[in-house]
């Protein structure tokens, strides 16, 4: 039986890997990872480690290894769709019945329906007098127009238990609808109640249109000020930005990113109609995604406080990694930018929509603001860490300009600049270089999988290929980069195997994480590339990694083809430099 794909990365991401691997094995944190003792082989100390962040389980001592599914496989000695039912059972689930594509797809459907049913009576409320205080607190207290929040379908979820419940129950949804729509929680008792009480309500939309979540805050100054839809069939919040839907249509030629309804709302108002929010949750590589679809250049503009200076920080290198120019924007004298707006006025932001600075300006003044130029031991120190920065940016031209700069800010010549730029360039490589070394030195990076069926012939190739696949688990964004790499180059066939799924998977919208393989992959199979996945990457320079492994896999390719023919190969790999090359 064929359980849909899409049926199965819900699954997954209703199975969180940690709580369920608890389940079954005591689990303590040490480092990034979660470690027990393995529940496959007998041993004394831990060598079970489980990765939240990558989603999966990894024994360095037996090397079993995979996502989620392929843990109850294991562990409950299962086949594949026995695992689905049992891991369905767990999150509360309802398993596809027959004709599982047809009655999923419905599914869903009736679950769109009810939530723009649902939108529709918390905006009804706002009319009639159980919605007065949501009423005067969106048009009175942030100061929106009538316009404003018909545009955005804004609400107000009545201070009740059950009003929207039985609002809902009258037009035929029932108590297993509500809660597969994340509107309802379960009492554990077998009663339901509403999730949002009292509370403004924001719909999130997606870009078709359809009603797949909801935001709801608080009047006053109760927590939590915000409550989000849960990830449901419908919604999943790493995938959705909110007013996308309406920003899509601007013509203002970029997208304003900001961290919260009622900014991108402002904004709107204001006339900025580009304004986009990620909701609850940090930027990530799947919303970066989603935005370059529609544009070309991203202004970051996140509350000006230290926590959203950090996640500025770690938005620019996820932004930047899908081609998209980013910028930052300053803000000085307001919290956020519906503050901003609200103090200075439209044309006050327009202005410092301008003059936002590119992310390697904003870098380069977060480092300057710390030190006092006047004085010169902060001078020395200012320009060793200017130093880092400018060593750290990718193209040569990138390099003089900003170094040019600093240098002449800290009143010193260029070429002393460039010097020590060149200098800690140098040490640089020299230090990646021998990471490189003692990565190719570690005992798991020399080994062959522990499966001898699996044994690799091209010990150089297999180990980039292993690169190419771990790098595109980690950062799906660099599908895009992988060009014409095709898996019939890929000297292991088990790894040509594994990259020719994801990107098939990739092709036709699937998910691509690891967990999604299990149906797919052999356990053996499944294990390595849990291990693959478990080695140390460094995901600042992706790109340039990604390009080097390629470039190696293809180099091996051409070996293997040609019979060893120095001729050849060295034509072809000029050729290849010259086409995909990097600059500076
Ligand atoms: N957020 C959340 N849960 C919370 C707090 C915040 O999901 N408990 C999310 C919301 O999407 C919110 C965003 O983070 O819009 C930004 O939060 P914050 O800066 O605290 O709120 P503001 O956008 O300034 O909201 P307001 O102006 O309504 O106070
Ligand atoms: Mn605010």
């Amino acid at each position: 039986m064929a359980i849909p794909e899409q049926f199965i990365d819900e699954l997954v991401a209703r199975n969180e890997i940690s709580d369920v691997v608890s389940s079954y094995v005591t689990l303590t944190r040490k480092g990034g990872n979660l470690w027990g003792l393995c529940p496959f082989h007998s041993e004394k100390t831990p060598s079970f480690s489980v990765s939240a962040d990558k989603q999966i389980y990894h024994c360095f001592g037996c090397g079993k290894g995979g996502g989620v599914i392929s843990f109850i496989m294991e562990i409950e000695n299962l086949p594949f769709p026995d695992a689905v039912r049992l891991l369905a059972q767990r999150a509360g689930l309802a398993m596809p019945e027959t004709g599982e594509n047809e009655g999923y797809r419905r599914r869903r459907e009736r679950l769109l329906a009810l939530n723009k049913e649902a939108a529709r009576y918390f905006h009804r409320q706002l009319q009639s007098p159980q919605g007065a205080a949501g009423a005067a607190y969106l048009f009175e207290k942030r100061k929106l127009s009538r316009g404003t929040v018909t545009r955005f379908g804004l609400g107000m979820a009545p201070d009740s238990w059950d009003s929207l419940i039985n609002a809902m129950a009258e037009l035929g949804y029932d108590k297993r609808d509500l809660l597969d729509a994340g509107l309802a929680v379960d009492s554990k008792k077998g009663r339901i109640y509403d999730r949002f009480r009292n509370r403004v309500m924001f719909p999130i939309i997606d870009v078709r249109g359809d009603v797949i979540g909801f935001g709801g805050r608080v009047l006053d100054d109760g927590t939590p000020k915000y409550l989000n839809s849960p990830d449901t069939s419908v919604y999943n919040k790493s995938r959705n930005l909110f007013a996308l839907n309406i920003a899509k249509k601007s013509r203002l030629g970029r997208m304003i990113l900001t961290e919260g309804y009622m900014d991108t709302i402002s904004l709107h108002q204001a006339g900025f109609d580009c304004a986009v929010a990620s909701l609850g949750t940090a930027l990530t590589a799947e919303h970066a995604q989603l935005l370059a679809r529609y544009t070309k250049e991203a202004v970051i503009a996140y509350d000006g406080d230290g926590a959203g200076v950090a996640a500025a920080q770690r938005a620019i290198p996820i932004l930047e990694r899908t081609g998209l120019k980013v910028k930052v924007l300053r803000m000085a004298g307001a919290k956020d930018p519906d503050e901003y707006i609200k103090s200075y006025g439209r044309e006050a932001f327009a202005r410092l929509l301008d003059q936002s600075e590119n992310h390697i300006e904003y870098r380069l003044r977060q480092v300057r603001q710390r030190y006092d130029l006047a004085d010169d031991a902060q001078k020395v120190e200012f320009l060793r860490e200017a130093v880092g920065v400018v060593a750290s940016l990718h193209s040569a031209v990138e390099r003089e300009i900003y170094g040019g700069r600093m240098a002449a800010e800290a009143g010193v010549a260029p070429e002393a600049m460039a010097l020590e730029v060149k200098k800690e360039l140098s040490r640089r490589l020299r230090q990646e270089k021998k990471k490189q070394e003692r990565r190719d030195l570690t005992p798991a990076a020399q080994l062959q999988p522990k499966s001898r069926g699996l044994r690799y012939e091209n010990m150089r190739s297999a180990r980039a290929e292993e690169g190419v696949i771990r790098l595109l688990l980690l950062d799906p964004a660099l599908f895009a980069q992988t060009g014409e790499l095709e898996a019939t180059q890929f000297s292991a066939p088990v790894l040509g195997k594994i990259y020719g799924l994801l990107q098939e998977r990739r092709r036709t919208g699937l998910s691509t994480q690891l967990a999604s393989l299990a149906s797919a992959l052999e356990p053996e199979e499944m294990s390595l590339a849990a291990l693959v996945l478990d080695q140390p990457e460094d995901l600042s320079r992706s790109g340039q990694a990604l390009h080097d492994y390629i470039e190696t896999i293809r180099t091996e390719a051409l070996r293997r083809a040609e019979g060893d023919s120095p001729g050849a190969l060295l034509a072809a790999r000029e050729k290849y430099r010259e086409t995909k090359g990097y600059g500076g």
